[in-house]
């Protein structure tokens, strides 16, 4: 189906664009009343996503309440480990567990991994279907997955830890299991997100999250080859625009800039002038801090402009990582709003 609305796409493509297109990391969540609503009527967050129609539902309601530029599918990172045989369980309040953890050579060779684990994920596929039906066109679908070594990171630790030092001291002291384990996880990754390109998603993003604590040695050997073959085997079989987006990872981003990626992923530690003497001609993406959303309705406009002109082309609009579940949707409003009433002076 024809897109109505394809400015992300454009963008990511690196065609001139009239304005940069606006969306935000965890758009769909707990800012949204109508999301609260509906999550408080189920056993909790995995019935949601395992539930192709409710996953669609809420997927859309960003897309009705602020009309941003891009719907991203409601889902998470961690539903890759459990294809794989690590099941998770998300608590309230706490955040994800998994109940067993990779600590042998013998847990490793254990999981599935290639078409064996992606297909364990048809109840993603289908919501992506299911989104694709309700949105009708109306802006581009994002699929996503976690990037290697994040996904290692929950695997090891088997919780969100501050410092990772569990899946660090994997990293550190059994090298060559790590390179396994990365393995596998990349395959299943790969064959995963180009089913999530067969059932309509128009762009990928990965998410890096604990990039940033990782040395960039470390970071230049048990991340960036991975992307390097996920990337590649996605622009080798389909035309659909990959974001990475490597949180804290400045220190890589001309590594992350070898990769066939199309867009780069900002935090808000990142200067935009630094970013763009990093990666060439590469889409950018983010940036603002989120709790700059915190700031009165005229400060958001004000610093929202200023980012876009900072940028100065070549960039999709985001904040620097996800919202926080206490922001206000007005001033959501205020922040999407203030990126659509923006022109690009043509030079
Ligand atoms: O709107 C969107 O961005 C799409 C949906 C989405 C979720 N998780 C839903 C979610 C996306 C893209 C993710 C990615 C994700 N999940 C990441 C990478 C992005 C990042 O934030 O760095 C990570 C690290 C995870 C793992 C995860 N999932 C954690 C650590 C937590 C608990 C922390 C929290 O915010 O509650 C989750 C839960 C989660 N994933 C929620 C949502 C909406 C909250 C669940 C709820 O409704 O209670």
């Amino acid at each position: 189906m024809k897109l109505q609305n394809d400015l992300l796409i454009r963008t990511a493509r690196g065609e001139r664009v009239e304005r940069p297109p606006v969306w935000l990391m965890r758009q769909a969540g707990r800012v949204l009343p109508q999301y609260r609503a509906l999550r408080a009527k189920l056993s909790g967050f995995k019935e949601l996503v395992e539930t192709p129609q409710l996953a669609a539902e809420v997927t859309v309601q960003p897309i009705d309440e602020w009309e941003v530029d891009a719907a991203i599918i409601f889902s998470d990172i961690l539903v890759i480990p459990e294809a794989m045989g690590l099941t998770y369980e998300m608590v309230e309040k706490r955040g994800p567990i998994f109940p067993q953890t990779i600590r042998s050579r013998a847990d490793i060779e254990g999981l599935l991994t290639d078409d064996d684990a992606a297909a364990q994920l048809q109840y993603v596929y289908d919501a992506l279907d299911a989104t694709k039906k309700v949105l009708d066109g109306r802006v581009p679908l994002i699929g996503f997955a976690g990037a290697p070594w994040t996904i290692l990171a929950y695997m090891v630790e088997g919780s969100g830890s501050k410092t990772f030092s569990r899946a660090k001291h994997f990293l550190y002291s059994e090298p060559e299991l790590a390179h396994l384990l990365l393995d596998k996880i990349t395959r299943a990754t790969t064959g995963y997100l180009l089913n999530k390109i067969r059932h309509g998603a128009d762009l990928i993003q990965l998410f890096d999250s604990w990039a940033g604590i990782l040395s960039p040695a470390q970071y230049g050997e048990f991340a960036v080859p991975y992307l390097h073959r996920i990337t590649a085997a996605i622009a080798t079989a389909t035309n659909t625009p990959v974001t990475l987006f490597a949180k804290n990872a400045w220190f890589a981003l001309d590594q992350l800039a070898a990769t066939d990626c199309n867009v780069i992923g900002l935090d808000w530690n990142t200067e935009p002038d630094f970013a763009r003497s990093r990666v060439g001609d590469k889409v950018l993406q983010g940036n603002l801090d989120p709790c700059q959303l915190y700031a009165d309705h005229e400060q958001i406009v004000r610093a929202t402009g200023k980012m876009i002109e900072a940028f100065n082309g070549r960039h999709i609009v985001n904040l620097g990582h996800g919202l926080y579940p206490d922001m206000e949707v007005e001033k959501v409003r205020t922040f999407v709003n203030t990126v659509k009433n923006f022109r690009y002076t043509q030079k």
